[in-house]
């Protein structure tokens, strides 16, 4: 390949670096006449713990076929590889968020410390993108993203049935205390292949952000793993990386504000996870970008029609999101709204990939003069309660009620949330809080999922509110469920000083979410104390003391860049 920069894994022939390094490689079987070739890493985020990223090693072997045959040397890097479904067993889930950070630690690690030139990410289960994505703002090293597709629907009662909705129903079953063997059953049918889950939750929704950003190449998502669509992409993206390296276009050529506002558009049109807001906010906070991400949400909301209804915020499958052309048609039928101008890892404009698309079938995908809804299905609020943000997600085509107002009953755990509910504390326009769960009070956030199906199971889901620090991601709330409330109560947050009784106005229409107390009366409480700390070592502990709040994407170094919402 013709190569038009110097490549700075080409250490002087002679230096320690250069000649360790190359004692190192050629004992490994490097040829000698390879190593000044253009050292490429491919990012391997597997194990054998999870189906999410159970074909991965089956790729890397293809790539690096196919990136020796364009003239590149790659090295297989391995990292943490978190699974949702798997790393949320110890210590009540907390594992997981931090697991974000950790992979892009891993790669900065590895692919700095080794001074490689490029990588190419295996991007499966949910963390792993945005830690793809984060890693190549960071780094600033040609990069390409690779969605590495979703698994088959599992079967269940006849039906096909999404892995994450059978786990809703598995510990909706068992809270009730109605668990018995059909749930095993259930489980036996749950997955029918590798690749992540199936619906549009936080991994495929993180798979279509990457494309929209620009970071993967077009067509690459949503895809059946293993499909010859899948395999289609791996190939375009070593051609792609290896364009990149010839013509040194770097993440931070690619992902700019404008691409991340693409993205950002591009999740309120196919109603993607609410994860997205603080994983697309810490891809731009990596990256060094000034942009507010929760208000880019807020504001772009009111004005960017739902284009799609996938499971499990609608009714059509994954696999009708793909056979309908997915990002990029999507792209396409969005572009009016987008900044077609971006540069993507195709070396053509989003607007040049967006033409080639195909269009909208006007069913799975629809126009924007024929949109599913006009009411976003990711919710940003802002307001006295949650200065830097909180999220709400909500069904589509019915997004559910708009407004609500009602005395605060506080919680200081899911636990003793669910035992109210059980004790018939909680009655029909309460405004139901837990705190003290949030990224720092958590640590690492806490789900609330136990407490919704306690409300649900006592028919209170839609009578009554619910505001937490913690997560609601994975749930679809028939009312209103405000999660991710930033400043969270452990961190000096509004939500810390509420107590039983005060009065709570959410506005979805208007994107706020107010506590009705008088600032002097609120100022005279003493501050937020959590009931108890979760007892936490090494990471979780290393966490708590350097994770950043939500507002800058949670990331874990104050030094990283701009803190968006925290300036407001
Ligand atoms: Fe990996 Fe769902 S558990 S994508």
């Amino acid at each position: 390949m013709r190569r038009i920069v110097e490549l700075r894994s080409n250490f002087p022939a002679n230096s320690a670096h250069a000649v360790t390094r190359r004692a190192q490689w050629v004992s490994l079987g490097i040829d000698p006449a390879d190593l000044d070739r253009p050292k490429v890493a491919i990012v391997n985020t597997s194990n054998d713990l999870a189906a999410c990223f159970a074909h991965l090693d089956g790729l890397v072997s293809v790539l690096k076929d196919e990136l020796r045959a364009l003239g590149m040397l790659p090295f297989e890097i391995r990292t943490a590889a978190p699974s949702d479904f798997i790393t949320n067993a110890g210590r009540g889930g907390r594992y997981v968020l931090p697991a974000r950070d950790l992979v892009a630690n891993d790669i900065e690690v590895m692919v700095e410390g080794a001074q490689l030139d490029a990588m190419i990410c295996l991007s499966s289960c949910d963390k792993t993108t945005p830690a793809h994505l984060m890693a190549a703002g960071r780094l600033n090293v040609p990069a390409v993203i690779v969605p590495c597709g979703y698994q088959r629907s599992g079967l269940a009662e006849g039906g096909e049935a999404d892995v994450e909705e059978i786990f809703l129903r598995a510990a909706q079953q068992a809270l009730d205390g109605k668990a018995d063997g059909s749930l095993l059953e259930l489980a036996d049918g749950a997955i029918r292949g590798p690749g992540v889950c199936s619906g549009l939750a936080t991994a495929n929704s993180m798979h279509m952000a990457a494309e929209a950003l620009g970071m993967a190449v077009t067509g690459s998502a949503p895809v059946r793993a293993l499909s010859d669509r899948m395999w289609d992409g791996v190939r375009r993206a070593a051609r792609a990386v290896a364009n990149l390296v010839e013509n040194d276009v770097r993440p931070r050529d690619i992902i700019t504000a404008a691409s991340i506002t693409n993205a950002v558009r591009t999740m309120l049109a196919v109603g993607g996870s609410i994860n997205t807001v603080k994983h697309l906010q810490a891809v731009a906070v990596e990256t060094g970008l000034d942009i507010d991400v929760w208000e880019a949400y807020r504001v772009l909301g009111r004005e960017t029609p739902t284009l799609c209804s996938i499971r499990p915020n609608g009714a059509d499958l994954i696999e009708d999101l793909e056979d309908a052309g997915g990002a990029a048609t999507v792209l396409r039928e969005l572009l009016p709204l987008l900044d077609g101008d971006q540069l993507t890892v195709d070396g053509r404009t989003l607007a040049e990939n967006a033409a080639a698309a195909r269009p909208g079938d006007g069913a799975v995908i629809r126009g924007l003069n024929d949109p599913f809804s006009t009411d976003p299905s990711i919710v940003v609020l802002r307001g006295t309660l949650a200065e830097h943000g909180a999220v709400v997600k909500r069904p589509i085509p019915d997004p559910g009620p708009r407004r609500f107002r009602g005395p605060a009953k506080v919680f200081h755990s899911r636990e003793e949330g669910v035992a109210a509910v059980a004790a018939n504390k909680i009655q029909a326009g309460d405004v139901a809080i837990i705190r003290g769960i949030g990224v720092t009070g958590g640590p690492a956030m806490g789900m609330i999922s136990a407490f919704i199906f306690a409300l649900d199971g006592r028919g209170l889901a839609s009578e009554v509110a619910v505001v937490t620090d913690g997560q609601m991601s994975g749930l679809v709330n028939h009312g209103i469920g405000v999660g991710e409330v930033s400043p969270e109560a452990a961190a000096g947050g509004a939500l810390g000083l509420v107590k039983d009784g005060d009065l709570i106005e959410i506005d979805l229409a208007d994107g706020r979410i107010d506590l009705l107390v008088d600032p002097e009366v609120l100022a005279a409480r003493p501050p937020f104390t959590p009931r108890e700390q979760v007892e936490t070592t090494g990471l979780l502990d290393q966490y708590r003391a350097t994770v950043q709040p939500l507002a800058c994407g949670a990331v874990l170094s104050p030094r990283l860049g701009p803190t968006p919402g925290a300036r407001r």
